[in-house]
């Protein structure tokens, strides 16, 4: 096994700052035991066979500039958003995605020497399983995973196919254990060098976790299931310093799963008279944004904020922060 998240945990101990571990063929130009609070970067390390060159991104003002992020669904909706808001804060970001054509094109659309795109199913544990050490190769660890992959498959109780229920359940909640499952073990690997540092696994949840939907109980469930997810993972990893929490938006009207013209939530219901008196998208797009007693759908934005909201805190774990423009609000 390569050496180089141990690596990376020498310097996050050293530094207490983020670092990006990459194997190169250069010389080494520091001693391991010379990784100090004052080491300058770039620098080169051996290790074994094994060479080294750690460097670090720039950093903002913010404190979650310069982490190494991962956002599975990253190649568009919600991910794409928060892969462009973590880079822009000056984060590195893994861009992971079954569709990996998405993936690659984002990555180049938000700047190569900041990314890194991988084509993953994150209901495959095979596949979750290459994307940790794909991450360990490339960067050495990371400090902050974004589980945001998710479908809809909405649906009667009374009528819906149990392969829909089943790939629902599948990829927003079977999909976050193998997901915590490895890259969690990678975080507390990690954690083994740097027993100071600590790190995220966030959960892109929904309203849909807090209360129920109606004719989309596929869905529901498996958002409520993640809730229990994060709440049990985050009693078991804190001893790892990772702490494990939800952010749970509103509709995202402006994405493409509600405003795709042809396949978007807007049209389709428009078509099948879902919304009584309902003229146009428009008609359809203004119903539901009066549901929400802020008068508009969820952004990227508003769920970056909650994001930086959690890593910045240290002292939040197990917790399911709404983020629906005052939708939905937690009752216990
Ligand atoms: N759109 C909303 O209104 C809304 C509201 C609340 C919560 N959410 C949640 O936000 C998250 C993102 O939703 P979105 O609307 O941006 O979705 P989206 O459909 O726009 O994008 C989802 C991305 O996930 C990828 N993906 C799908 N299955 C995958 C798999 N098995 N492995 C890897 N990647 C996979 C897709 O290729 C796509 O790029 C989901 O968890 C969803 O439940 C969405």
């Amino acid at each position: 096994m390569s050496n180089a998240v141990r690596v990376r945990g020498l310097f996050l101990d050293a530094l207490n700052r983020p670092v990006i571990v990459r194997p190169t063929n250069e010389a080494a130009t520091i001693d391991l035991t010379d990784v100090a609070a004052d080491v300058q970067l770039p620098a080169v390390v051996s290790i074994n066979d094994e060479r080294f060159q750690v460097s670090a991104t720039p950093r903002g003002e913010r404190e979650i500039s310069g982490r190494v992020a991962l956002v599975t669904g990253g190649a568009q909706g919600f991910g794409a958003e928060i892969a462009k808001g973590l880079v822009e804060q000056g984060c590195f970001v893994y861009i992971a995605d079954l569709n990996g054509d998405g993936a690659a094109a984002k990555c180049r659309e938000l700047g190569e020497e900041v990314t890194h795109p991988i084509t993953v199913n994150v209901a495959d544990e095979a596949s979750v399983a290459a994307m940790a050490e794909e991450v360990a190769k490339t960067t050495g660890g990371l400090d902050l995973v974004v589980s945001n992959a998710g479908i809809v498959r909405a649906g009667s109780v009374l009528e819906q196919d149990l392969a829909a229920f089943q790939l629902s359940t599948d990829i927003n909640y079977v999909a976050f254990f193998l997901v915590t499952k490895h890259l969690g073990a990678l975080l507390a690997r990690q954690r083994e060098a740097a027993p100071n540092w600590l790190t995220d696994i966030i959960q892109i949840n929904s309203k849909s976790g807090l209360v129920g939907s109606n004719k989309n109980a596929a869905y529901a469930g498996s958002k409520f299931g993640g809730i229990g997810l994060v709440q049990s993972f985050a009693l078991e990893l804190v001893e790892h310093g990772v702490k494990v929490n939800a952010v749970c938006p509103g509709n995202f009207y402006d994405g493409p799963l509600w405003s795709d013209p042809d396949k978007g939530l807007f049209v389709q219901y428009l078509n099948s008279g879902k919304v009584p008196g309902a003229k146009s998208v428009e008609d359809v797009k203004a119903f539901y944004e009066a549901k929400v007693p802020m008068r508009r759908g969820t952004t990227g934005v508003d769920v970056l904020r909650a994001i930086f909201y959690i890593v910045e805190q240290a002292y939040e774990t197990g917790q399911a922060v709404p983020v629906t423009g005052g939708q939905v609000m937690l009752s216990s």
